[in-house]
């Protein structure tokens, strides 16, 4: 049978110009001369989203397929790809339909791979076939892809930064080496004027191009993107057609087929920008997901006729439908999109933070780099943040400072004037005249103290339970949230509809403006831990640098391996700690039993503090329903043998837990120096005795009372020598009268210097000894924080839960957070 043939029998007209390559599935176009092929391709645009590829077709005919698929709607076209190796066989098929219903119903989650067709209609024999989306590509030869712009080197950079010492000014260097020059910003905003230009000539006069993202922030490399936003504006007078160009035809609207198109029209009309435009009005909505695709097929067939756009791309499936084109001089890469002025006011802000103080742009920049280093963020898919999300942690991080470099946002929008700007619903106005606000206190802080201090503040924060927002201006727990939402959201609570914030990701980063977005909601779980783990050795990388600085020291934060540990689960605690009040989880490192029992033979010489411990091990045990006594089974079968050896290995785990749990009890009890709860409860009788007046301070003010106030009481409690008891491992309950966390890094060196004969433990003790020596808590006021510990087996691993009792404030996040770092890296140094 012939090709033709077969078309016309299943009584689908194809059009004859149209033939299809069977291999690739792709519609070549036969046509020679060009405006045949112009018309062609508006054609085919036409057709776009409107075609499904259908392979693996086995024996299939062409009725039996057609059939099946004319369920799904009107179709139109039949293209057949017939097989080259046997005749007659049908390799593939495309089948246009008449409406893109039909299509997205084929491609619907639900049917995409059940496509099973009846081999002959109406019987039970069934084939499945492969139905894909029908992409439509040009097979006119392609002129070569214009040459990228030139790109910023790290070869280049960390040539330039070995000149300097100093790392400030290494991080000055870095925003000159790296950042957009004049020139770069008036090619792009060149191309948004020619971009205007073509669109108002060819019926949308009223139409706004422009530029967002880091083109405008401040904050692009050289060499980015152009982010283009385009507002079509009203109704056009002279409609562009909705069907094909006719480009036989006279009234030909698209006048810059090839010609009168360059960059002359700027220096024609230097001023001819549409680009400086704004929206009227106050309130402007998002164009509908359907309206924005129409657009960009639409602005995609615009911009093929123009000589200078190159690889245009529509992405009609994406969040935001765009489309993709290069410039063809410069090589700048642009994505034009059409949803709202959204991107445009955020990008405004961007700028406005970074014009706040000398500072935010080379610091953004140099973070930025970094991150760019290990491909933490920008675009291009993979496990990473988003540019946009990073600059706003920077800004999180710029606002929560003690003296902070930034106003939270919704303090910017105290002070507008005039009617707020709203998209969608959501205000994007913010008073940019600093005079007006609120003065912040003078931050002396240098350009590597900040830098360093981004990375410090979120290795150190749990950021899979934090909430960060730049239009609070601060970061809070999640669970916090959740009860009660902060004043500063009155009148705003929509977003923590369940469909809303997604506040159960890895991180939640609200956006400053559309509040139900988390601009981290797409992160996946290796991209967290690889954050994670940037932030920590990135880190660890500034304090060397910060105790010995040398030439060219930045380099070394380009030059690290950032390795996510792929050991540690992130469990949830409330999924792990059932039933308690657990607010935070990590795991805990495995660490030998020889080592373990060494450890704990050290601290447990006391007898009977031993024997209460071992004891206490072998007590649980017993009472644990799995812990049989395995000899009893000697005789047992096969069965009963793997039974007893799975049934040891829960004895021992049990056991290994027991020991942790005395491990930690020491780490709490001697080296950190907790109180248990029980000898708090005696102290405090005996205190409470001596008291005669009956004075006690319970007063919340006097409670955060600044600790030197509180060391001129001398009230001092004895450290817990030998009392066997906190060790018992039933003993969870720790009260804390003094700061263990902070400053500690100050004694560590000499400690661990003098005291090499010590064990890790005993060297961690002194540590608290030498920072204890410097005030003495009091008795008669409340502790810090008083809290518990569980310890529990969690997919095989030791998983410690942290439950605060009481705190003053917030210092119980503070010790949590530490103790999550410090925990794990003093075992894995035992
Ligand atoms: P990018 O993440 O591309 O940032 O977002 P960027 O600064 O332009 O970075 P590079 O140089 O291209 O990598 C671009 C703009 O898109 C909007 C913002 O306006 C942002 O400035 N955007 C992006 C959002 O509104 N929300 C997002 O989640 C991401
Ligand atoms: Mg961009």
């Amino acid at each position: 049978m012939e090709k033709g043939l077969s078309c016309r029998l299943c009584n689908v007209q194809i059009t004859s110009y149209l033939d299809m390559d069977a291999h690739s599935g792709i519609i070549r176009m036969g046509g020679k001369n060009h405006r045949k092929r112009q018309f062609q391709d508006s054609k085919r645009e036409q057709q776009e989203g409107k075609g499904v590829y259908i392979n693996q077709l086995g024996d299939l005919k062409l009725s039996s397929t057609q059939a099946y698929f004319s369920q799904f709607g009107t179709i139109t076209n039949i293209f057949i790809g017939w097989d080259k190796a046997k005749q007659d066989k049908m390799y593939s098929l495309i089948i246009e339909y008449e409406e893109e219903a039909s299509v997205q119903k084929i491609l619907s989650r639900d049917l995409r791979n059940k496509h099973w067709v009846p081999v002959v209609p109406g019987e039970r024999k069934l084939h499945r076939v492969r139905v894909s989306e029908r992409k439509v590509s040009n097979a006119r030869p392609r002129s070569p892809s214009p040459p990228p712009p030139p790109q910023i080197s790290f070869g280049e950079i960390q040539v330039c930064l070995s000149v300097h010492t100093d790392m400030d000014e290494q991080i000055e260097e870095i925003m000159r080496l790296t950042e957009l020059c004049e020139e770069d910003i008036e090619e792009r905003n060149a191309i948004c004027k020619n971009i205007s230009k073509t669109f108002a000539m060819n019926g949308y006069p009223n139409c706004v191009v422009s530029p967002f993202g880091s083109t405008v922030n401040g904050l692009g490399f050289r060499g980015c993107d152009v982010d283009i936003y385009l507002d079509l504006g009203e109704k056009p007078t002279n409609s562009i057609p909705s069907g094909p160009v006719d480009f036989t035809s006279d009234e030909n609207p698209l006048m810059l087929a090839d010609e009168g198109y360059d960059d002359s029209f700027n220096q024609q009309q230097p001023n001819g920008s549409s680009n400086d435009q704004s929206v009227s009005g106050k309130q402007s909505t998002s164009s509908s997901k359907e309206s924005q695709v129409k657009k960009v097929r639409l602005a995609a067939q615009l911009l093929r006729h123009i000589p200078h756009c190159s690889r245009i791309h529509p992405i009609t499936g994406a969040r935001v439908p765009i489309v993709k084109f290069i410039h063809r001089r410069t090589g700048i890469n642009c994505d034009m999109s059409f949803k709202n002025r959204a991107s445009v006011l955020n990008s405004e802000y961007i700028r406005f933070c970074t014009e706040m103080d000398h500072r935010i742009r080379p610091l953004m920049m140099a973070i930025r780099l970094v991150f760019k280093r290990y491909d933490m963020a920008g675009g291009g898919g993979g496990a990473k943040i988003s540019n946009y999300a990073l600059t706003m942690m920077i800004i999180v991080y710029l606002q929560q400072l003690e003296k902070p470099l930034l106003h939270p946002l919704h303090v910017l929008q105290q002070f507008i004037d005039g009617e707020p700007e709203l998209v969608d619903g959501w205000n994007f106005s913010f008073c940019a005249d600093i005079s007006k606000l609120p003065p912040l206190p003078v931050n002396k802080q240098g350009l590597f103290e900040l830098f360093c201090g981004f990375f410090k503040f979120y290795s150190e924060i749990d950021l899979n339970s934090k909430f960060l927002s730049p239009f609070l201006g601060k970061v809070i727990d999640r669970y916090v949230l959740k009860e009660r939402l902060p004043e500063e959201y009155s009148g705003r609570p929509e977003f923590l509809r369940p469909e809303g914030l997604l506040l159960d990701k890895f991180i939640c980063l609200q956006d400053p403006f559309e509040l139900t977005f988390n601009m981290c909601r797409n992160l996946p779980e290796r991209g967290y831990r690889t954050l994670v783990a940037l932030f920590h050795q990135v880190f660890n990388t500034c304090k060397l640098l910060k105790e010995s600085p040398c030439p060219g020291g930045f380099n070394k934060l380009l030059n690290l391996e950032i390795v996510p540990d792929e050991n540690i689960e992130l469990p949830d605690p409330m999924q792990v700690f059932d039933g308690t009040n657990v607010y935070m989880a990590f795991l805990l490192p495995d660490i030998s039993e020889v080592t373990l029992q060494k450890h704990l033979d050290i601290f447990t010489t006391d007898i009977q503090e031993k024997a209460a411990s071992t004891d206490s091990i072998e007590m649980t045990i017993d009472d644990n329903t799995l812990a049989k006594d395995t000899t009893e089974n000697k005789d047992n079968t096969m069965q009963e043998e793997s039974q007893n050896t799975e049934l040891a290995k829960d004895v021992a785990k049990e056991q290994k837990k027991k020991k942790i749990e005395v491990l930690i009890s020491i780490i709490f009890c001697k080296c950190l120096q907790f109180m248990s709860a029980k000898e708090y409860e005696d102290k405090k009788t005996c205190s409470k005795t001596k008291d005669q007046d009956g004075s006690q301070r319970s007063n919340e003010d006097e409670l955060c009372q600044p600790d030197e106030k509180r060391t001129k009481l001398d009230l001092s409690i004895e450290k817990p020598k030998d009392s066997f008891l906190p060790l018992n491992p039933q003993n969870n309950e720790w009260v804390v009268y003094h700061h263990v966390w902070a400053g500690r890094k100050r004694f560590h060196a000499e400690v661990y210097a003098m005291k090499e004969d010590l064990s890790v433990l005993e060297k961690e003790m002194h540590i608290t000894d030498e920072q204890r020596s410097k005030y003495t808590p009091m008795l008669d006021l409340p502790p810090d924080i008083i809290f518990k510990h569980h310890v529990k087996i969690y997919q095989n691993h030791m998983c410690l839960g942290l439950e605060m009792v009481q705190s003053r404030k917030k210092l119980y996040e503070n010790l949590f957070t530490w103790l999550r770092s410090y925990l794990p890296e003093l075992m894995k140094s035992l």
